[in-house]
């Protein structure tokens, strides 16, 4: 017979709903502060926190350079996926590392092009601007949109449109956003492209993005004001792995596993912290208080819990392995409370897999997560890693688990072939650009803080009361009895 059978079904995020506590002037949206402790570093003048409890999960159709800079921009952190070589993920997370805010890399196009092509080119990618260079990437020209009618020009080459770089204002190894911005207002020019002294092209400035960036007070930086960047670890390479990372300038590694209850993340966790031991190491997945231990003790600063809930999950089906997120959070939160009222050291929880609404972010942290993992939401976004595609006239984006078969196709060149997947293929609905998204959501989150009278993260989770729903009363909180024209293409944020 099992060793224990727990007879009370476990329970998932939407099954519990927050009772409002006293809104007060303090707790007025504006006001609210959404900071929250990415990882545990005692003694730390500079610990790792975010400014929004947001993480973009290691996932080849998630988290590459471009959610890397976004997130961190709005105040979170993408952890890079580990499903690649170790040089092409540290060259993302250099990427991340070496973004200079304001300073876009631009999409770039060679002289021959017509300005038919470039015109769908524009559908796809979507630029009204594009730097026209040669071989070398030596600047030629430009061509905006204004610069072309594509029923007329049709069959011109671009270099017959475009502004010739004799005629462009351009900056030679400017890397000071001030002085790009300076020369900007003084020329009256929307744009300047920076080049270095061969004329070889490095970046566009625009006008209008640099008051965004200068303004931008929530970006997660690093203490030289650089972005912040996560990077997954597997626990098979990680000796050769975790220091390409380390050298291009990550700030947090996780070992990404749906089970780190294992021998194997232990003996990574216990290298990767006697090896570097500045560097916070995330571990998980765990579900249970022994298995939250258990990652402590071999030197996890920071713990993800979560195992079956992700959308494109099959774990449960295939192994019956797995529980509720919300009793997963319950029993993990407790015992590192318990944790931190031993040892004095508090370690954070990163809530991962099934977190769909604002709502399931709330519930998560005041179940006790400090912040929350997504996939399908970031997958969503302008910003990952894949193309758009248009399926019964819906425009999609691809989003398939680590865990599928195509992940696993780059694990299974290198190691033995897993015998069956853990993860599904599939698209989701696409939803814009990330920054656009998050305000929709932070503005939700901050509501239902404003609502539970918390000023801040640690009030929400110490005050919030929380109680359990029937389906009954699920049902009567949805929209009922009325008929929605359109309902079929509500986007859920
Ligand atoms: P989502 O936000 O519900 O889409 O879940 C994302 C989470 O699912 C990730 O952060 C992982 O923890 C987990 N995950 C990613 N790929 C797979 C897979 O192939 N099988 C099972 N879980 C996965």
């Amino acid at each position: 017979m099992a060793k224990r059978i727990i007879m009370e079904p476990s329970r998932t995020l939407a099954e519990f709903r927050l009772l409002p506590g006293l809104t007060t002037d303090e707790t007025v949206v504006e006001k609210l502060d959404l900071r929250v402790p990415l990882v545990n570093s005692p003694g730390d003048e500079n610990p790792i926190s975010l400014n929004i409890p947001l993480v973009a999960a290691a996932m080849q159709s998630v988290s590459g350079p471009e959610m890397g800079i976004e997130l961190a921009k709005q105040g979170g952190i993408a952890f890079i996926y580990v499903s690649q070589t170790a040089e092409n993920q540290a060259a993302m997370v250099k990427k991340v590392k070496q973004y200079k805010a304001g300073f876009v890399k631009p999409y770039t196009i060679k002289p021959e092009m017509t300005v038919a092509n470039l015109q769908e080119l524009r559908k796809t990618v979507g630029y009204s601007t594009y730097p026209v260079v040669n071989e070398q990437n030596i600047l030629l020209g430009m061509i905006t949109k204004n610069d072309f009618e594509a029923d007329f020009h049709g069959n011109f080459k671009v270099e017959d449109r475009m502004i010739p770089r004799s005629k462009l204002l351009v900056g030679v190894e400017i890397n000071n956003l001030k002085r790009a911005n300076e020369i900007l207002i003084e020329s009256h020019h929307g744009v300047l492209p920076i080049v270095d002294r061969e004329d070889r092209l490095l970046y566009l400035v625009f006008r209008k993005d640099i008051q965004n960036h200068l303004n931008n007070p929530l970006e997660a930086v690093d203490s030289e004001k650089r972005l912040l960047c996560g990077a997954a670890l597997n626990t098979r390479d990680y000796q050769e792995r975790a220091p390409r990372l380390i050298e291009a300038g990550v700030d947090v590694l996780a070992i990404d596993s749906s089970d780190g209850f294992t021998v194997f993340q232990e003996r990574a966790l216990k290298w990767l912290s006697s090896n570097f031991p500045k560097i916070p190491v995330v571990g998980g997945n765990i579900i249970t208080a022994e298995g939250f231990k258990f990652l402590v003790h071999a030197g996890a600063k920071c713990v993800k819990v979560g195992m079956g809930g992700g959308s494109i999950c099959i774990t449960q089906e295939q192994k019956g392995t797995g529980r509720g997120l919300a009793t997963s959070v319950i029993e993990v939160a407790k015992a590192r409370d318990e944790y931190f009222q031993e040892t004095g050291e508090y370690i954070p929880l990163i809530a991962d897999g099934g977190v769909v609404h604002a709502k399931d972010i709330c519930i998560a942290m005041a179940l006790g997560a400090d912040s929350v993992m997504m996939g399908r939401y970031f997958a969503r976004m302008e910003e990952s890693p894949t193309e758009k595609v248009v399926i019964n006239n819906r425009v999609m984006k691809p989003y398939w688990g680590e865990g599928s078969p195509r992940a696993r196709e780059w694990r299974s060149q290198r190691y033995q072939q897993d015998k069956f997947a853990e993860g599904v293929e599939g698209y989701v609905e696409f939803a814009g650009k990330l920054s656009d998204n998050l305000i929709e959501t932070l503005a939700k989150i901050r509501s239902t803080f404003s609502s539970c009278g918390a000023k801040n993260v640690r009030e929400f989770q110490k005050n919030s009361v929380l109680e359990l729903v029937s389906a009954l009363s699920i049902r009567e909180g949805q929209v009922h009895d009325i008929y929605l024209p359109r309902s079929e293409s509500v986007i859920t944020n």
